[in-house]
């Protein structure tokens, strides 16, 4: 169980940075109505890799790997947590860009 939770935190972490990279792309892109819908369904893909990320993370946290008290408990671990709960709170403003 632990490896196939690593699979799919890796799996979705590796989604998320590919959409990353095409949004980049397409932002620089003439925004036609074909490319606008590109970067909708692009933004979705990041909004849900995002999210099984965060999830499958928890469940790791707290499950799949060394348990709460430890993951709690390091710096590392909450510097990344934290680092991840900030972009996704500023990576609202392109969203709602794009939704606009
Ligand atoms: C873009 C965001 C993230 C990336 C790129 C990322 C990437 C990684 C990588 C490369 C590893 C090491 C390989 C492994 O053990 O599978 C790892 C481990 C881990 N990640 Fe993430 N991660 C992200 C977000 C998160 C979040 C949001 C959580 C929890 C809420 C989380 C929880 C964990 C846990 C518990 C481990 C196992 C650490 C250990 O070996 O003790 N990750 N992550």
């Amino acid at each position: 169980m632990s490896t196939l939770f690593a699979f799919l935190h890796h799996l979705m972490a590796f989604t998320l940075v590919a959409a990353i990279a095409v949004e980049f792309v397409l932002i620089r892109q003439e925004i036609t109505r074909a490319n606008a819908l590109r970067l909708l369904v692009t933004d979705a893909v990041l909004g849900v890799s995002a999210t099984i990320l965060l999830i499958v993370g928890l469940l790791r946290v707290f499950y799949f790997e060394k348990g709460a008290a430890y993951y709690w408990s390091s710096h590392a671990f909450l510097t990344k947590l934290a680092v991840f709960v900030l972009v996704a709170i500023l990576s609202a403003v392109p969203t709602l860009e794009f939704l606009s």
